[in-house]
């Protein structure tokens, strides 16, 4: 039986306790799944490692973790550091470090979860948002001159690459060809954003045409917004930019209950560097410390990730497990408007591991 390596990186706020979470579901799982085992090493990175260090985290912090399986990450920010230091010293540094480009963002109402769209509406929530995470929007190109005078400048530089864009396509049209209704909406903005946009309209088509089998439309981004609220179930797999994507999943995220539960993977689909899972919502600093934070997004995350390892039943009892806790409705967090605490969701989904 071989351990699978992951790198615990809690991060902050709630992000070190929603992961703790999810490494007890996980050990509860390798009780329930022989042969599954996890060797966990935490990294205590973050904003009060920076504090004390300098630094989000150590100047060789990928190399310390590049030989893991993969890396079950909490959140990042801080409210008294500036937000751009503290995610591009730990977050993106990792993503943008081990070149995962793939962010795979799933959303659907668990079941038992009231969203805000109608309930006829909301059941048909079942996406897969594929969000470019290398370039576009987060390429951090970009510079500032003239600091406080009038003339000052502030740039950021969309870079779209036909590298970048034709492997995302790739991996969405692969992804959506293996889900069942083969449908893909691809993201874009290319009536107001005549260069880079254009191209990745022009490379992404390039790319659908080696998959026959999948139907393929398109949406402006803005568009897409009102699609996603008054058609949910005309949409399947979604590919989008980094910046679009990021807005769209929030929008999903919502429309699934809360942001509590969305969960998310950064993938190198190369595999040649270990990929990042982490829940969608932030640090949330308001409910840090006060043992209230929702988990069901974390576990979800530990789903992505045991499927990302090739251990696909775990994946699917742990999903399972989520579920039976979403639909009793008798523990849910307060975001999900129920009063129980994170111990109390997590030992909710332990004991319903047992039982599936
Ligand atoms: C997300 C978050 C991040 C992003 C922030 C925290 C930089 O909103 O993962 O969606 O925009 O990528
Ligand atoms: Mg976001």
């Amino acid at each position: 039986m071989s351990s699978h390596m992951i790198a615990v990186i809690g991060g902050d706020g709630i992000g070190p306790e929603v992961v703790e979470a999810g490494v007890k579901v996980l050990e509860a799982l390798t009780v329930a799944e022989p042969g599954l085992a996890f060797d966990f090493k935490r990294f205590d990175w973050g904003s009060d490692y920076y504090r004390g260090n300098g630094r989000m985290m150590p100047r060789d912090g990928l190399d310390q973790i590049k030989a893991f399986d993969a890396i079950y990450f909490g959140s990042v920010g801080d409210p008294n550091l500036p937000d751009d230091i503290t995610l591009w010293g730990l977050r993106l540094a990792i993503c943008q470090g081990f070149d995962q480009y793939a962010n795979v963002r799933p959303t659907r109402l668990l079941p038992g979860l009231t969203g805000p769209l109608r309930p006829e509406l909301g059941k048909r929530i079942d996406w897969v948002i594929v969000r470019e995470n290398s370039e576009g929007e987060y390429a951090g190109v970009g510079g500032r001159v003239h600091r406080g005078l009038p003339i000052e400048v502030g740039m950021d530089v969309a870079v779209f690459t036909r590298t970048g864009i034709e492997r995302i396509a790739r991996f969405a049209c692969d992804l959506a060809s293996s889900r069942t209704r083969k449908l893909l909406t691809v993201v874009t903005k290319s009536n107001a954003q005549r260069h880079g946009m254009v191209l990745w309209d022009e490379v992404v088509r390039e790319v659908v045409r080696d998959y026959p089998s999948l139907t393929v439309d398109w949406m402006l981004v803005d568009a897409m917004t009102q699609r996603m609220v008054n058609k949910p179930d005309s949409i399947d797999t979604v590919l989008a930019t980094n910046l679009h994507a990021d807005i769209l999943s929030d929008l999903a995220a919502a429309l699934g209950g809360s942001l509590g539960v969305g969960a998310t993977s950064n993938i190198d689909p190369s595999r040649r560097h270990p990929s990042m899972f982490e829940p969608i919502h932030g640090s949330a600093f308001d409910i840090a410390g006060r043992g209230i934070a929702n988990p069901i997004g974390s576990f979800w995350t530990a789903s992505l990730m045991l499927d990302h390892l090739g251990e696909v039943a775990a994946a699917r009892r742990l999903m399972v497990a989520i579920e039976i806790v979403t639909d009793r409705g008798e523990f849910l967090s307060p975001d999900l408007g129920g009063a129980a605490s994170t111990a109390a969701v997590t030992a909710a989904v332990i004991e319903a591991l047992r039982s599936n």
